[in-house]
């Protein structure tokens, strides 16, 4: 059986961190210009149901720089948008590929297609969880505060995926999590019901999630997918922008993220995006040195 990255609650807390710190020393070897070849000869087949700038791109460079291949595969020019099964995609791209990544809606397609691959598979974002950019978050939350120690999140707006990986990477880590969701957009009832004894708190009042925070973040109000929604989410989401106000709040050192892409005025306004406590920038790179940290793990079986 490979070992796949679905889900952050399939690591315990020292293989979690041992990514992390994979990461880091990557990107550090990357910045001296010093070669990685980590991944020579390997292929990654990339499965995109969704749209994506960042997790493409980043998953693409990264296997590149790593001495391997990336190969992009949409349902528009694949079999799979003519309907062949997931299981089948999955013996036949594991007899090709080294290791695949998705990008799908549901979490089951996700699950299936890793059932039965016999390669890694990767979560690329689905509706019920985006792993890869909560590792991306916290590799930026570490190099803005020297650790995680001690650490308390504030999560404000949709109880979405973003969330979701949210509230297992504190279950797995240990850290403290409040979100702020308005009423019918809390998170998961599973997801939350499994994380029970973690410090994982869910409230109505953004300034209250943020009271002390050292990292306030949010992400769209209308996921992929939920684009109908967009207007009815507007209205019920006013009052959870995240402004001057909330991040006043948090603990004065507190950095802001977003995942992006961002809806400037709607869950953040453009004051914060852009302003001195934003790493959102230093967050999308982090992307890459995350994921490549992730394929090695898989593929080379290291931490
Ligand atoms: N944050 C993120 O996953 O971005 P993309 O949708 O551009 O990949
Ligand atoms: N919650 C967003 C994240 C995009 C990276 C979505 O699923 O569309």
């Amino acid at each position: 059986m490979p070992r796949h990255f679905l889900k952050l609650t399939d690591f315990g807390r020292d293989e979690l961190l041992g990514i992390l710190e994979l990461a880091r020393d990557l990107k550090a070897r990357q910045a001296r210009g010093e070669p990685h070849r980590l991944l020579e000869g390997k292929t990654l087949a990339m499965l995109f149901e969704k749209s994506s700038t960042r997790t493409r791109v980043s998953f693409e460079v990264g296997m590149f720089q790593l001495g391997g291949h990336a190969l992009f595969l949409s349902p528009r020019d694949t079999q799979i948008g003519r309907g062949e099964p997931v299981r089948d995609t999955a013996r036949v791209l594991s007899r090709y590929v080294d290791a695949i990544m998705v990008r799908t809606y549901g979490q089951d397609v996700l699950e299936e297609l890793a059932r039965w691959s016999s390669v890694p598979v990767i979560n690329g974002l689905t509706d019920l969880l985006h792993p890869c950019q909560v590792m991306a978050d916290l590799l930026t939350v570490g190099e803005r505060r020297g650790s995680l120690d001690g650490l308390r999140v504030a999560w404000i707006g949709d109880g979405n995926n973003m969330a979701h990986s949210w509230i297992n990477a504190a279950r797995v880590l240990g850290f403290g999590l409040r979100l702020a969701c308005p009423e019918g957009y809390d998170p998961d009832g599973g997801v939350l019901a499994a994380a029970r004894d973690a410090d994982v708190e869910v409230g109505r009042d953004p300034e209250w999630a943020a009271r002390g925070a050292h990292v306030v973040t949010t992400d769209v109000w209308a996921s992929m997918g939920q684009e109908e929604e967009q207007e009815a989410r507007r209205r019920a989401f006013a009052g959870y922008t995240v402004d001057a106000r909330i991040m006043a709040a948090a603990d004065p050192s507190a950095v802001f993220l977003h995942c992006l892409p961002a809806h400037r005025g709607e869950e953040v306004t453009e004051e914060v995006l852009e302003g001195p406590r934003s790493a959102v920038w230093d967050e999308a790179e982090n992307r890459l040195h995350v994921q490549k940290a992730i394929l090695v793990h898989l593929v080379r079986g290291e931490g």
